[in-house]
Formats: structure tokens, C-alpha cells, sequence
């Protein structure tokens, strides 16, 4: 107290121009990237009953005309989710030229060119009958997610979404060594200029429940829990990121976010010179959404509140189905 009333942290926030002339941190629909779901072998879109006001987009007028609604709300940014025609053990359906992903991804970019960025997300849990990250073999009597037996799949699935016009593709399946197998077999073909978002430190979350209800893709069987981080390890975020800079992701990624903003922090701490992206993740919406249907929130209050403590944390980039919404907001203003 020493030195009051010289020093009065309040006339800094007297009335709301001084606010934010002095704010540390801001938000952008710039640096927002949507997450679309894109199912096979529908022609209208599909509600969601876990995440309210998120559907699922066949990959036709209907994807492109929200994609433009988007668009026009100052999104440039997509990340694609695919719900497969069929299922196998292999995830055959994920790297099929004709895959929904491939669809989906060639007519965004016939569409739209330079003017949107194109992410595919890279798993096989989507398009596998198992539910798993990766190919599934029988060890000592029980199943076990073969690490080298799927990163063959994953480096076919990467570049079959490059082939098919991805701007940059986003391996999710903490397998270790995707990176790099996903760099290599992109150089080998010609892909040099396509870029790497890696999910680095991405959590075994209960957090992902309503999403694997939108993309049918709860495990068959067991968890994730042998190749997803262990919640409780915050400076094994540390190895993981690093693993995969040295492998060649060109963005690294926290995921989820408003429940790891330790994490968002430590990683931009040591590696401030990599865009950090943070995945707001299903659960994480939903929570939000329902308190909000309820009344016991005011959501725009609440999201942007929570965007801006993911940025001040240290993300560069957020991944958010609130993408359109802030967007909007963002306009209004408070
Ligand atoms: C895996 C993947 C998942 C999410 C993104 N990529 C699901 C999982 O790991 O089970 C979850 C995203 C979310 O919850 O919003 N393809």
C-alpha cells in the first residue's frame, strides 16, 4: 500500500476506451477455424442432439452454401471431420479417392480457391469398425493399437487428402512418429507446400464425448488411454510438441482448451516461435450450450470470455464451433 494513492490500478479501467487501449490480448474471427462434420449418403443436413446448433453436412450445395454463409461472417478457416459410407478394420474408406473427405475437400476448393483454407482431419477412428486411432492387432490375447502397422495407414490417408486439395492436413491420432511418416510421404509426392497442424499434447478426454456421438466414433472397445495423454502429465506436453517440430508439423496444437490452459501456457513458453493452436473441444461446447438453453449463462458473455482466456493463455489459433458465433459477436460488440 505503500504507494497509494500515487498508484491507482483503476484509473486504467475507468470507462471502456481506456480498457481497450491497454488490453493485452484481443480476439479475431482471423485466427478462428471451424469444425464441419461431412457425412455420406445424406442430401439434407443432420441435427446433432449433443451439440445443439451443429449439424452434420453432406458434401454437396448444402456444405458449400454454409461454408459461404461462413464465409461472409469473416471465416476463411474450416477443419473437416468425415463420417464414412462404411466402416472396415482398415480404414479403407478413409484414403478412398471417392471418400467423403476427398469429396467434401475438392469441391470446397473448386468453390472457393484461395479464398478458404481447407484442414482435413487425419484418423481412422471415423472409418474404422474397431473406433480406434490406428490398426488393431491381437497382443498376448488382447487388442492393442499396432504403432508402425498404422502409421502406413495414416501417411495413405494424409496423402490422399492432399491429393485431393487440402491446404493442410491435421494428424489427430497421437501415434508416435506420424509426423514425420505424414512430412515424408507428402515430400516424396510432390506435396512440399502442404502444411502439418499436428494435435501434439492431445489429452485422453471425457471432454470428446459429444463429438464421438456426432461422428459415430466411440471406441468399439477399451479407451484411448494407450496412445491419448495421461491428464494428469503436463510436462510430458513438453516431449510430445517437440517430438513432433522435429518431425516437421509446421502448427502445433493443445488439445482440449478451456481445460488445459496450463498446458497452452507451457507450450508457448518453450516453443514461442510455433503458431499454438488450441482445440475448444465438443464437450467443452456443449457444456456452455447447455447452461445457456437452461438460462443460467449468458452465452456470448460466457464464450467470449472463455476464447479470450484460450488466447491469453498463449494460443495463436483456436478451433471452435463457436467459430461463426464470435464472428458475429465480435461485430456487435459487448
Ligand atoms: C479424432 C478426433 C477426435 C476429436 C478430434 N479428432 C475424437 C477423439 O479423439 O475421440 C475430438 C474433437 C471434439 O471433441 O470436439 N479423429
Amino acid at each position: 500500500m505503500t504507494n497509494f494513492p500515487v498508484t491507482r490500478p483503476r484509473r486504467l479501467r475507468k470507462n471502456k476506451l481506456i480498457r481497450d487501449l491497454i488490453a493485452e490480448t484481443s480476439l479475431s474471427e482471423k485466427n478462428l477455424i471451424l469444425p464441419i462434420f461431412i457425412k455420406d449418403n445424406i442430401n439434407d443436413i443432420e441435427e446433432i442432439p449433443s451439440m445443439p446448433s451443429v449439424y452434420r453436412y453432406p458434401p454437396n450445395d448444402k456444405l458449400i452454401k454454409y461454408v459461404e454463409e461462413s464465409y461472409d461472417n469473416g471465416i476463411n478457416y474450416v477443419i473437416l471431420f468425415g463420417i464414412p459410407a462404411y466402416k472396415n478394420d482398415i480404414a479403407t474408406s478413409a484414403y478412398d479417392k471417392n471418400g467423403v473427405i476427398q469429396r467434401a475437400t475438392k469441391i470446397l476448393k473448386e468453390t472457393f480457391d484461395d479464398r478458404l483454407i481447407v484442414i482435413t482431419d487425419e484418423c481412422t477412428d471415423e472409418y474404422t469398425s474397431h473406433g480406434h486411432c490406428g490398426i488393431v492387432v491381437q497382443n498376448n490375447g488382447e487388442a492393442y493399437v499396432d504403432n508402425d502397422e498404422s502409421l502406413k495407414i495414416h501417411a495413405k490417408i494424409a496423402l490422399s487428402q492432399a491429393e485431393a486439395g487440402a491446404d493442410i492436413v491435421a494428424p489427430s491420432s497421437m501415434m508416435d512418429g506420424v509426423v514425420g511418416a505424414i512430412r515424408k510421404i507428402l515430400d516424396e509426392n510432390g506435396f512440399q507446400n502442404t502444411l502439418i497442424m499436428s494435435y501434439s499434447a492431445k489429452y485422453a478426454s471425457t471432454f470428446y464425448s459429444p463429438f464421438r456421438d456426432a461422428a459415430y466414433s466411440k471406441p468399439a472397445f477399451g479407451d484411448r488411454k494407450s496412445y491419448q495423454m495421461d491428464p494428469r502429465n503436463a510436462y510430458e506436453a513438453l516431449k510430445e510438441v517437440n517430438l513432433d517440430i522435429e518431425e516437421g508439423a509446421d502448427i502445433i496444437m493443445v488439445k482440449p482448451a478451456h481445460t488445459y490452459l496450463d498446458i497452452i501456457r507451457l507450450v508457448k513458453d518453450n516453443f514461442p516461435d510455433y503458431p499454438l493452436a488450441a482445440y475448444h473441444v465438443s464437450g467443452e461446447y456443449s457444456m456452455i450450450k447447455a447452461a445457456a438453453i437452461n438460462g443460467w449463462i449468458n452465452e456470448k458473455i460466457a464464450v467470449l470470455e472463455i476464447s479470450t482466456a484460450i488466447k491469453r493463455a498463449g494460443a495463436n489459433l483456436i478451433i471452435t464451433y463457436y467459430a461463426n458465433d464470435i464472428a458475429k459477436w465480435l461485430k456487435e460488440g459487448l
